[in-house]
This record gives C-alpha cells, sequence and structure tokens, in this order.
C-alpha cells in the first residue's frame, strides 16, 4: 500500500498574530510518499531536494517523528513504513518548511489507515514535528498547512483551534530572499516581557484583522496588519525589510509583514494584478542590493 501526499506552505503570525494566527497558499509545499512495509518501524529511505541537509533517521526527522507520535497513539507502533520526502521549499525560509513535512506525513499515514482519526485530532501530532524542528510547537504553521485557509490557535492548553472566513478575493505575495534564518535564533533574540502599551496595540490589531476578514472589510484588514512587538525585533534578520515592505505598500499591498520567523515577507492584496506587482517590487528592493528571490502569489 502506498499513499503521496501534499500539504502547503503557510505564512505564520500574519502580522499581529504572533504564534496564533496562520493561513495556508497554494505553492510551494512538500510531497510525502509512505509505503507500507513488512518490516516494523518508520524508516526515511530517501529525501529528494534538501541537498543532504535534513535528518534521515526517523525520530530526528519533523516528518518521521509526526509519523512515530501518531502511531503511537493508535497503538500502531509496530507498522512498517518507509518515507520518501519530496522538499519542494527551502529550508529557514519563513514558509512553514518544517511543518509542510510533518502535516504530509500524519495525514498520510492517517489517509493509509483508513481514517482512525479526524483531521482535526492529527494536530498535536505534527506539532511534534515542529518542536523537534525549532524547539517550541508552535501550531501557527501545521494548524494551516493540514486545514487549509485561515487558522486562528485561540489557545494551546488545551488545544483550540478554529477556522475563519476571509474575503472571497484576497491574495498573497509571497517573496523568498535567498537568504536563511534559523527559526530557532529568530525566536531566542525575542524580548520575554511586552508593555502593557503595546499589548493593547496588538490586541486591537488582532481582534480588528479579524473582524475585518470575516466582514469583509479590506480598509479595516489594511489597517489592523501592524505588528509592534515581534516585527520591530526581527526586522533586523532580513536585510532590506523596510525597503522591501515600503515596496509592498507603495505598488497597492493591505499590509506586508514578515512570514512566520522569516526572511521571506509575505503582502496581502485585493486582486491578483495587485499581488503580482507587489511581488515584482518586493524583488527589486531585494536585488538592489543583490539579494535574489523567488515569489509566490496564491489566493487564500
Ligand atoms: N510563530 C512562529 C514564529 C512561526 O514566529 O516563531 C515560525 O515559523
Amino acid at each position: 500500500n502506498s499513499i503521496r501526499v501534499f500539504a502547503p506552505a503557510t505564512v505564520a503570525n500574519v502580522a499581529c498574530g504572533f504564534d496564533i494566527f496562520g493561513f495556508a497558499v497554494d505553492n510551494p509545499g512538500d510531497q510525502i510518499v509512505l509505503t507500507t512495509s513488512d518490516e516494523p518501524g518508520v524508516r526515511i529511505t530517501d529525501i529528494i531536494g534538501d541537498d543532504g541537509r535534513l535528518p534521515r533517521e526517523a525520530a530526528r526527522n519533523t516528518a518521521g517523528i509526526a509519523i512515530q507520535t501518531y502511531l503511537k497513539h493508535i497503538d500502531r507502533a509496530d507498522l512498517g513504513l518507509d518515507i520518501v520526502l519530496h522538499k519542494q521549499m527551502p529550508l529557514g525560509s519563513g514558509l512553514g518548511s518544517s511543518a509542510a513535512s510533518a502535516v504530509a506525513g500524519v495525514f498520510a499515514v492517517n489517509e493509509l489507515l483508513g481514517r482512525p482519526l479526524p483531521i482535526l485530532k492529527l494536530l498535536p501530532f505534527a506539532m511534534e514535528g515542529e518542536r523537534i524542528a525549532c524547539g517550541s510547537a508552535h501550531a501557527d504553521n501545521v494548524g494551516p498547512s493540514l486545514l487549509g485557509g485561515f487558522v486562528v490557535v485561540r489557545s494551546y492548553n488545551p488545544l483550540d483551534v478554529i477556522k475563519i472566513e476571509t474575503p472571497a478575493t484576497l491574495f498573497c505575495t509571497l517573496v523568498h530572499p535567498d537568504i536563511e534564518v534559523n527559526t530557532k535564533d529568530a525566536r531566542f533574540i525575542l524580548k520575554n516581557e511586552v508593555s502593557l502599551k503595546n499589548t493593547i496595540i496588538q490586541m486591537g490589531n488582532v481582534a480588528g484583522l479579524i473582524a475585518g476578514l470575516m466582514t469583509p472589510d479590506y480598509d479595516l484588514i489594511s489597517r489592523s496588519l501592524v505588528d509592534v512587538i515581534i516585527e520591530p525585533v526581527r526586522a533586523i534578520l532580513i536585510p532590506e525589510f523596510n525597503e522591501a515592505k515600503q515596496a509592498a505598500l507603495d505598488n497597492g499591498a493591505l499590509g506586508c509583514s514578515i512570514s512566520g520567523s522569516g526572511p521571506s515577507m509575505f503582502a496581502l492584496s485585493r486582486d491578483a494584478q495587485t499581488a503580482e506587482k507587489v511581488g515584482a517590487a518586493m524583488q527589486q528592493a531585494f536585488l538592489a542590493v543583490g539579494i535574489t528571490s523567488e515569489a509566490y502569489v496564491s489566493e487564500i
């Protein structure tokens, strides 16, 4: 028995919602092929597209650990499984690469076994993959990669994940400059304390963004795509961040910020044409200092 599954990249945080907001894009994404085997245990037989950088040992690999934790939970740790992982997005990109692999893996094994668990219940296993990859079991990438659309993590303990409506037409531009930022490092530099003043501003934007998406109200979305807590600290990890963001806003984006822990940046636009233009302008800003990049446009 064999199954092939695709899981999409995701934009986590979405400006104001550090660790609590995320949405899925159409591409890029990872693919996984799982094949049952007579030999018990989970093995990674091949990883294509990572230049040999990801751990081949199942217990140290984000997809491998997610599958192992899942199998243990459903009492099938004896199952023999061979994994082939097709990495189709850059590592350390802020596009939710580790999350996509973990989600693809756990979704694939659940389907292969005839869906013993409902999809929402797969989330904690995919989160284990995140823990291995970057030291924190955050759900703002695995949530939307698994469920699609825009996802809110209302609470981690107990886990409470909600999928919310977005406008019928809303487009995301993702620009990935060809540099790497390690999520662990990008979390390490964050301050542990937040001022009451900034908490109030951030809460206002969190509430405004959700109301804007659900109404829908593009102007409200635009006013709410602001992050006064995380972005100012992490922006220093991305050369030309301010210039690329300004280029996005000058070209009609509703807002622009860091995708996940960076270095990728995302912008939201009302239509596909604007989203394409925004991407080209952001790429140009990076290119001005010799940084090449890839741009992706998806409908949300
Ligand atoms: N919310 C996480 C962070 C996402 O910003 O560290 C990492 O992709």
